[in-house]
Formats: structure tokens, sequence, C-alpha cells
């Protein structure tokens, strides 16, 4: 890789700026939003940008609009010198880090929303539809002030994911979405921000998350489940092994979000959980193993 100089810029006018004398010079644009806290998940993220494209903008916005709990906000772990480093490292050319009232002025008055099952169901049903509201207005305004060709999200937050595209296409922000896989730990924990706040015997206890996910696809591609609500059975089990109470768990259609009918095709396994005071989301794609589905029946 080549050796990358990062530039922090905090201001919209400096980095359209920045952006446009790169882009005049012949430069295409990768762009990774991000809350800051950085981890191997984001840095992945950078990294294949950093593959794909001239000039990295890695955006570090702890965004305020898309708390549902003012004490999940105030928690929220901040070090800009650390992720302007790990951004660095990973590939990145500029940091984005705005102020609040640089995104939000006082009079800020507009925001995007998504409605329909994407929204509605998983997160949208536990954390409400504000919490997409706000995610979908701060990447709109990120979207537009960079102007990337490409911008990067993880498949860690699945429907975060679909948000984005469906509101990049209706409302035609000529930037094209990617998806990349998630990363995990070696034991199969996701990686998240949040992990830091588990204690060691919280962090046991999480990796039944990943492993309730195995156990739905594995009973979806050995064919032992003959139907969704089976297949889910098999992970809530699991988790109830482990002393987790899933807030949902649900095996849905990957571009739809519709709970699945059968099961055929490709198909989401969706979990959230608390687990010592922390909530944890993580999900799995799985292409259902019909002749094995119907053998079984
Ligand atoms: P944040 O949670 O910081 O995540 C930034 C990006 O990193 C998201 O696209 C997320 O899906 C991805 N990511 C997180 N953990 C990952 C993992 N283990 N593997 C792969 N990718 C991972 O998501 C947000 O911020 C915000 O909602 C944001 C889009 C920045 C808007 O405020």
């Amino acid at each position: 890789m080549t050796e990358r100089i990062v530039q922090t810029i905090r201001t919209v006018p400096l980095i359209r700026d920045e952006i446009a004398a790169r882009r005049a010079a012949g430069a295409t644009v990768g762009f990774v939003p991000t809350m800051g806290a950085l981890h191997a998940g984001h840095t992945a993220l950078v990294e294949r940008a950093a593959r794909e494209h001239d000039v990295v903008v890695v955006s570090i916005f702890v965004n305020p609009a898309q708390f549902n709990r003012a004490e999940d906000l105030e928690q929220y772990p901040r070090d800009e010198a650390a992720d302007v480093k790990a951004a660095g490292a990973a590939g990145a050319t500029i940091c984005f880090t705005p102020s609040v009232t640089e995104i939000y002025p006082a009079d800020f008055a507009s925001s995007v929303q998504v409605r329909g099952p994407l929204t509605e169901t998983l997160e949208g049903q536990d954390r409400g539809v504000g919490h997409f509201d706000g995610m979908a207005t701060v990447v709109t305004i990120l979207l537009n002030i960079v102007g990337a060709d490409v911008a990067y999200f993880g498949a860690k937050d699945a429907q975060q994911a679909l948000v984005v595209q469906r509101f990049v296409r209706d409302l035609r922000i000529p930037t094209e979405i990617v998806t990349s896989a998630t990363v995990r730990d070696q034991d199969g924990l996701a990686l998240s921000s949040r992990n830091a706040r588990l204690t060691a015997d919280g962090r046991e206890q999480a990796l039944a998350i990943s492993a309730a996910l195995q156990a739905a696809a594995n009973a979806i591609s050995n064919g032992s489940a003959d139907s969704p609500e089976a297949a889910s059975a098999a992970g809530i089990d699991r988790l109830r092994v482990a002393g987790i109470t899933a807030d949902y768990f649900m095996i849905a259609d990957p571009l739809t979000l519709e709970p699945a009918s059968q099961l055929s095709g490709t198909l989401l396994i969706a979990c959230a959980a608390t687990v010592d005071g922390v909530r944890l989301i993580d999900n799995l794609t799985v292409s259902a193993n019909r002749e094995a589905a119907t053998a079984n029946c």
C-alpha cells in the first residue's frame, strides 16, 4: 500500500475544497462513515476503500440524532487522536471530524425518513424508527458533503445498509453503496464499539449470540429445521442455555426484511440481545438447502 498522509478537516467548505482539488487531479473518492471508536471492523472498510480509491475519506461523528437514549450518547467512547491514527494506518487520506453544530446548525429543520418494513422491523421495532431517521439524515448530509464515488458500510449492521441503499436509490444520491463482510474475533463475536463495555463474563456469555445464529443457520443448511420457526427455535434454544433472552431473533428476506415464510433461497438471520447491560446485534446470511429441507419433510 502507498504511504498516505492523513489530513484532519473539521468544516464543510474545507473538505469540499480539498475533495474538489483532488478530483481535479483525477482522483476517485471512497468514503467510510463512522462514529469513531474504530476497531478492525471499521478499518477493514477503510482498507477496502483504500484498495479501490485514490482518496479515502473517513468521517468520525457521533450523531446525536440516532441515539434514542441520552445515556447511550453520553457513554459513547470518544478518542479522536487514536481514531485518526487507526484510520491513517488503514489507508485513509482525510478524516472529517465535524462538530455537532457544523452538521446541525441551530436552525436545522430537515430529516430523511425511510418507511415500510425496512425500518419498522428488527431494530426499528425495538428502538423505534427515529433511530433510522437520525441515521438516514446524517448519512444523507455526509454523502452530500463528501460526494464520493463509493461509500462502504458493514454487513454487521445489515438493516442499516439496506436502509441506506433504499434512500440513496429513492433520492438519487450519486454515490454507490457497497456492503462489506462482518469482521469477527476468532471466537466468533462480531466486533463492535460496544464490546469494550462487556465484563470478561459478559463477553463469554455474548459468544452465545454468534453461536445461536450459527445454530439456526446449521439447522437450515443441514435440513434439520423444516420451517423458519423451527430454525429460530434452534437459535433461541442456544441463547437460553447461555441465559440470554433475545430482543428479537428473526429469519427474514435479506432484501425486504419481511419475515421468511419458508426455508428457501438466501435468508437473513438477525438477532439483538442485551448482555451484561450492553445491547448487541449480529446477523448471518445463509443459503437454504431446499433438497435437504424437502427430503426432511
Ligand atoms: P459505526 O457503528 O461507527 O459503524 C461504522 C461502519 O462500520 C458501519 O457501516 C458499520 O456497519 C461498520 N461496522 C461496525 N462493526 C463492524 C464489523 N464488526 N464488521 C464490519 N463492519 C462493521 O454505523 C454507524 O457507525 C453509524 O450509524 C453511521 C453509519 C456512521 C451514521 O452515523
